[in-house]
């Protein structure tokens, strides 16, 4: 028996909830705010699992800029064929400023009546979550969200989709900038991106042996990323590698660059990773997490759950009020935080 046809016996945990609740017949499945390796697998099984479990799919366009201006096609098993190790989303992605307002939301709702959706997958970032919950109490729409990002910032998820491709990333550039800075003798600074969040300089500064991580969570004193440089050097290295989140300091990495030269006198360069750490092949990781949540999205829709992010930590696949999401702020992991100022010493 295939795990599917397991659940389908009647051995889910949803096939109670189904009898009881109106059944979802229609869903909708958008990707919104910045692109994460790992969305297009997400959108896969989100597509796939609805089909088989006989419910139809309608892909939304460009984001919540898409329901508002009516962007939508339907999604078959086969329009997601050869998708899943695919960067980007097939869907496009945008952030939209119109769905910060009611009548955004209001004129959203109405595309997805007019199609005859009955429940919405919202695939996304920080700013996704903001206007799901209030679709949702607004509009009474049924919504589900999955996080998808490379900055891992999203409260009740120990991780989201696209952030360990693009830690991966970061690191393959960490290494290899290791090498042209101990073949020259220098300082390097590589500004990783993370938005306010420092997990990406985190998990990045930690692989990739950095000599000192700048963080926003945590204040930066950079006379004393200087003198810590300096002591390294006394202490024989003859190059270093500092990894700076981009929100840590204003002016980013290159502010960060000529403040410790000024201080130290070592000869340094900047690396800005930019997007290059968003696109490109998504990791096995995150295509399985993909897999995972957009399944456990459809199931939990089906069963009358929504209103609600699905997420994953200690437990496996959870689920946390969409208002939670936006409204609570999630905690750096303050004990890789210690172990990097640790090791870097
Ligand atoms: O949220 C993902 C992210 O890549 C952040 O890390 C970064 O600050 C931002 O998006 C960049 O946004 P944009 O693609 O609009 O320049």
């Amino acid at each position: 028996m295939s795990l599917l046809t397991f659940w389908d016996a009647g051995h889910g945990p949803w096939v109670a909830a189904r009898a009881i609740v109106r059944r979802v017949k229609h869903i909708g499945v958008l990707t919104s705010g910045g692109d994460a390796p790992g969305m297009n697998a997400a959108i896969r099984a989100v597509v796939r699992t609805a089909i088989h479990d006989g419910l139809q799919v309608t892909g939304v366009y460009r984001g919540y800029q898409g329901l508002i201006d009516s962007e939508l096609r339907p999604l078959g098993a086969r329009s997601v064929a050869n998708i899943i190790q695919r960067g980007g989303t097939i869907l496009r992605t945008a952030r939209c400023q119109a769905f910060y307002t009611p009548e955004g939301r209001a004129q959203a709702a109405v595309t997805l009546r007019e199609h005859g959706i009955d429940g919405l997958i919202v695939i996304g970032g920080d700013g996704t979550y903001r206007g799901a919950a209030r679709l949702s109490v607004e509009q009474g729409i049924p919504v589900i969200g999955i996080p998808g990002t490379i900055d891992n910032d999203i409260y009740g998820t120990d991780v989201s989709i696209g952030f360990n491709t693009a830690i991966n990333i970061a690191l393959d550039a960490v290494d290899r900038l290791r090498d042209t800075a101990a073949s020259h003798e220098r300082l390097f600074l590589v500004e990783v991106m993370g938005r306010a969040s420092g997990a990406i300089a985190l998990y990045v500064g930690v692989a990739g042996g950095a000599e000192a991580i700048l963080l926003p969570e945590v204040p930066v004193d950079l006379d004393a990323v200087a003198d810590t440089l300096v002591r390294a050097y006394e202490r024989g290295k003859t190059s270093s590698v500092v990894v700076v989140a981009e929100g840590a300091v204003e002016g980013g990495a290159l502010t960060v660059q000529h403040a410790i030269a000024a201080r130290c006198g070592f000869e340094a360069r900047t690396s800005i990773l930019g997007h290059i750490q968003r696109g490109g092949i998504p990791s096995t990781r995150d295509r399985v997490l993909a897999s995972r949540l957009g399944f456990t999205a459809v199931k939990r829709l089906q069963a009358g759950e929504h209103g609600v992010m699905v997420g994953i930590d200690k437990r496996g696949t959870v689920t946390v009020p969409l208002q939670e999401v936006w409204e609570k702020k999630k905690e750096i992991d303050w004990e890789l935080v210690e172990i990097a100022n640790v090791l870097a010493t």
